[in-house]
């Protein structure tokens, strides 16, 4: 049909002859030459679920959708009998465009997987494989199940930008108190900082992990990412007790200028207040991410905790329900003020409440 593909018409194309398929050269050259039209960026979040972890997982996938601004990216590694009811729940989500994702086996990188599998317990080392296996992504959050955003993924995202040249990742310290702190009491091998790091919020920018030669304790030479891990494991595996944490305690203490340590409000653990508040940020700025470990979300050792999670799992996207939320949650925290937890609950909830407000007051396309 078409005499001429490569006629260049100052014309819509209507106006065409019948016979040219012209370009388009208004549009053609507005894209050439403005300004380029740049992709959002997409915030990329793992998660690595496996046993009884679902209805977590999914409540913490939840708190990162409804308070984030850019869109997500989701990278979940599951056992494999998880996989139908991630798909059939984020599907059912799919509505609102704000967040896609993948769904991955438990798995080791292809190279030496068998090595590794002989050394790693696949569920519990899995995160240290993400810089191997997400090949294509240069920067990734990864946090545990047991997370709970109460303010934007992007606000901790916006992090990244403030590394140094030298910095790769970050934490928060394990403890702020050293007298109740684990590694600097217990530790049988070496560990970042006065009380070592927590590894449940972890930002990465694996770009450069991936690039960087590590310094370590068992050659002179400085070694890649994907060949330090399984001699440290070797060596070590007799004095770890947290797994991987612990190796990424290792690998940080020999690499210090390599960290970026952020406060204890973007990973807020019962230890922060379980025998009295040591989080001082928190108590200034409230919790920003809320992480129930040891299964406080399940028990009634931590009412607070299990409060800000139960209110959470039990919401659903509509607006109302979001903005409804806080009334109850603040009359079920009040009930848990017999526990040293409780009686801070006002920490628990006063970025929550904002996180609500600002969500309503943003332009809502931009969502
Ligand atoms: C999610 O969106 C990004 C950006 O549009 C795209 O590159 C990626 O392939 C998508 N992933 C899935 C699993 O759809
Ligand atoms: C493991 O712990 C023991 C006992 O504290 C210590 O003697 C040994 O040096 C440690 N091993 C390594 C590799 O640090
Ligand atoms: C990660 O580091 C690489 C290499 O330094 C850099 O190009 C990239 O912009 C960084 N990513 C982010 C999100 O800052
Ligand atoms: C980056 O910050 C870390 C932690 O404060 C520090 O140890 C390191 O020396 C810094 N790197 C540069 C190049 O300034
Ligand atoms: C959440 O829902 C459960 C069961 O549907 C209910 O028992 C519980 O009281 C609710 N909790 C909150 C905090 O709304």
């Amino acid at each position: 049909r078409c005499k001429d593909f490569s006629l260049c018409y100052w014309n819509p194309y209507w106006m065409l002859p019948s016979d040219v398929c012209g370009m388009n050269c208004f549009w053609e050259a507005a894209f050439r030459y403005g300004p380029k039209v740049q992709p959002i960026e997409r915030m990329h979040l793992a998660v690595v679920a496996c046993g009884e972890r679902l209805e977590e997982t999914i409540t913490m996938l939840k708190s990162a959708i409804i308070f984030s601004i850019k869109p997500l990216q989701f990278h979940i590694f599951a056992e494999d009998q998880l996989h139908d009811s991630f798909k059939g729940i984020l599907d059912s989500w799919s509505f609102l465009q704000t967040f896609n994702y993948s769904l991955y086996p438990i798995s080791f990188p292809s190279e030496n997987a068998m090595e590794w599998k002989k050394l790693f317990k696949p569920c519990a080392s899995q995160r240290l494989f993400l810089p191997l296996i997400l090949k294509e992504v240069d920067s990734l959050l990864y946090v545990d199940t047991d997370i709970l955003f109460l303010r934007p993924v992007d606000d901790i995202w916006s992090l990244l930008k403030k590394f140094n040249s030298t910095q790769i990742a970050a934490m928060a310290p394990e403890h702020e108190e050293p007298r109740i702190g684990w590694y600097n009491r217990f530790a049988r091998h070496p560990y970042y900082g006065k009380t070592g790091v927590n590894s449940g919020v972890m930002l990465m920018n694996m770009t450069r992990i991936r690039r960087k030669y590590f310094k370590n304790d068992m050659t002179t030479e400085r070694m890649r990412w994907g060949d330090i891990l399984m001699p440290l494991l070797k060596k070590y595996k007799l004095n770890i007790t947290w797994g991987d944490q612990d190796l990424l305690n290792i690998i940080f203490f020999h690499n210090p200028e390599s960290l970026f340590v952020f406060p204890c409000q973007w990973n807020y653990r019962p230890d922060h207040c379980i025998y009295g508040s040591n989080c001082q940020e928190a108590e200034e700025e409230g919790i920003f991410i809320l992480h129930g470990n040891r299964g406080v979300y399940h028990d009634d050792k931590q009412p607070a905790f299990r409060a800000i999670y139960e209110a959470l799992r039990n919401c659903s996207f509509e607006d109302d329900h979001i903005r409804s939320l806080l009334k109850p949650l603040e009359l079920e925290l009040q009930k848990t003020v017999h526990t040293y937890c409780g009686k801070i609950y006002k920490i628990f909830i006063k970025r929550l409440t904002k996180s609500i407000q600002d969500r309503y007051d943003r332009p809502p396309k931009e969502r």
